[in-house]
C-alpha cells in the first residue's frame, strides 16, 4: 500500500535534518558560552560538582590564569619506560577551561618509550622539538599507520586510538603535544589493565592475552595500583 507524503511534510523532515547536522558532528569539547571561565579550583573543595570547573569571578581573574612555564623544562625521564610527560592542561592553566584545548610536551631518553596509549577526549598533534622519533597509532581494524619523524616534523594520533613515540636515537628526544579537549584523559594500555585498583581479575587477563596466571602477577608487580 504504497502512498505519497505531502510535500509540506517532506520538506519539514529535510529542515529538521539539516539542522540536526550540525549535532551529529561535534567531535570536541562543548562550545562555551562566554569570552571566558577561568577555572576556580577553590570551589573543588565545596559541594558543587559538574562538567568542568566553575569559572572564577571576574574579578579575580588575571593574566597569569591565561599563562604557565610549565613546559619550559624537560620531564624527568629517569623512569623505566624512559619518557615523560608534562601537561598543560584545564587542572594546571586555568585560563583553559570551557576552551577545548590543551598541550603537553614529552621528553624521552636515548631509546625512551611513551607506551601504547589513547586520549579517549582528543586527537593529539605532535611537533618534534628535538631528536627522531618513530610513532604509530592503531585503528580498530588492528592497521597500524607508523612513521620515522624528524625534528620540526608533525603526526596526528586520531582521537581515542592507540598510539605509541619512540625515540630513535642515542640522544634526547622532544616533543610537543596540542589537543583540542581541555582535558583529554590518557589511558596508558598495560598500566591501564594491570594497574588497576581494585584489580582486574587475574582469569580476565590471563585469558585476554593468552597467558597463565603467574604471569599476570609477574605483570602486575610491575605496575602498582593508585592510592
Ligand atoms: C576573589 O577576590 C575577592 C576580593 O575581590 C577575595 O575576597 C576572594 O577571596 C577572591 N576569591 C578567590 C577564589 O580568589
Ligand atoms: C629524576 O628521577 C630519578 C628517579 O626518580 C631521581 O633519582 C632523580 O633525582 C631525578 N632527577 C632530577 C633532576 O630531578
Amino acid at each position: 500500500m504504497a502512498h505519497k507524503l505531502p510535500a509540506t511534510l517532506v520538506a519539514a523532515f529535510a529542515v529538521l535534518l539539516a539542522l540536526a547536522a550540525p549535532l551529529v558532528v561535534i567531535a570536541g569539547d562543548p562550545d562555551m558560552l562566554q569570552d571566558i571561565c577561568v577555572a576556580d579550583y577553590h570551589s573543588l573543595k565545596g559541594p558543587l560538582r559538574l562538567n568542568g570547573f566553575p569559572c572564577k569571578r571576574a574579578e579575580n581573574v588575571t593574566a597569569h590564569d591565561f599563562s604557565s612555564g610549565l613546559l619550559a623544562k624537560p620531564g624527568n625521564t629517569s623512569n623505566a619506560v624512559g619518557s615523560a610527560v608534562t601537561a598543560a592542561n584545564v587542572e594546571m592553566v586555568a585560563g583553559l577551561n570551557t576552551l577545548g584545548v590543551s598541550m603537553a610536551r614529552i621528553d624521552f631518553a636515548p631509546w625512551g618509550v611513551n607506551p601504547p596509549h589513547t586520549h579517549p577526549r582528543a586527537t593529539e598533534i605532535i611537533f618534534v622539538l628535538k631528536g627522531s622519533l618513530h610513532v604509530g597509532f592503531i585503528t580498530t581494524a588492528n592497521v597500524l599507520f607508523a612513521r620515522t619523524l624528524r625534528r620540526g616534523e608533525i603526526f596526528v594520533f586520531p582521537r581515542g586510538l592507540v598510539h605509541f613515540q619512540r625515540n630513535n636515537g642515542r640522544a634526547p628526544a622532544a616533543v610537543v603535544s596540542a589537543f583540542n579537549s581541555q582535558l583529554p584523559g590518557t589511558q596508558a594500555v598495560a598500566a591501564t589493565l594491570f594497574g588497576a585498583s581494585p584489580p582486574v581479575p587475574d582469569d580476565v587477563l590471563a585469558r585476554a592475552f593468552q597467558i597463565d596466571a603467574g604471569l599476570v602477577e609477574a605483570i602486575r608487580a610491575k605496575f602498582p595500583a593508585p592510592m
